[in-house]
């Protein structure tokens, strides 16, 4: 099997942006499994599927229909949801909350599992999200988990979504991140939490080059 480096941690703590500087580095692929999530909660909610139904939202996360295109030159991947854009789309504070919602079904979780792991091909993959380490791809090589105070990581998504023209209060984002990191932390299944063999990063008061160095070496070792 290809070799995996996890990376895990509670939102807006930079895990994207890690796992994506370190697939580029080493030339691996990059799983973003919290678009998975995303995805699930957009294709629930344009199907009008009620968010109880769980036999109906387990059956959107294993029908997903979704491709992964590799963005230019630094850019992000583009992800098609049957064959629409929905790059922008799915990374709305809404999609971001629909997506915390889907994922404390069990069934739901369970439809995307063989779906994360067909990811992991040679040479190697970079998996990004919350139970990579823990659940998905507990044999992986190195396992980092990111971490960061909820009010540095409202003050990053504050930057990164006004700096792109959004309109959203930093109040607001604390709010969500803290609810977010209640729901992650609480549901019964695959809990956020750092597997007991990953590298716990308190990234809180770090740059994103300074943190980028610290899981380098980790993953050199
Ligand atoms: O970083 P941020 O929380 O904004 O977004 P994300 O990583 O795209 O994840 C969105 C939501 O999906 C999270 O709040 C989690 O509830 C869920 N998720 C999960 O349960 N398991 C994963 N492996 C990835 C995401």
């Amino acid at each position: 099997a290809a070799p995996v480096i996890t990376i895990d941690g509670p939102s807006g703590v930079g895990k994207g942006t890690i796992a994506q500087m370190l697939a580029n580095h080493l030339g691996w692929h990059l799983l973003d499994s919290g678009a998975l999530y995303r995805l699930t909660g957009l294709a629930a909610r344009k199907g009008t599927v009620d968010f109880n139904d769980v036999q109906v939202l387990s059956e959107v996360a294993r029908d997903l229909d979704v491709a992964f295109l590799p963005g230019d030159h630094n850019e992000p991947a583009r992800v098609l949801l049957q064959g629409v854009d929905v790059t922008s789309e799915i990374r709305t504070e809404v999609c971001g909350a629909d997506a915390s919602l889907v994922a404390v079904v069990p069934e739901v979780r369970t439809a995307l599992l063989q779906r994360q792991r067909d990811f992991c091909t040679q040479p190697g993959l970079i998996a990004d999200g919350r139970d990579m380490g823990t659940v998905v791809f507990p044999d992986s090589v190195c396992k980092i988990y990111l971490t960061a105070s909820a009010e540095e990581r409202a003050q990053r998504r504050f930057k990164q979504l006004n700096g792109k023209g959004g309109d959203v209060k930093l109040s607001a984002l604390l709010k969500d991140i803290e609810a977010r990191d209640h729901r992650d932390m609480s549901r019964e299944t695959a809990p956020l939490k750092p597997a007991s063999d990953a590298a716990v990063i308190d990234t809180t008061g770090l740059d994103i080059n300074s943190v980028f160095d610290v899981v380098l070496k980790l993953c050199k070792k």
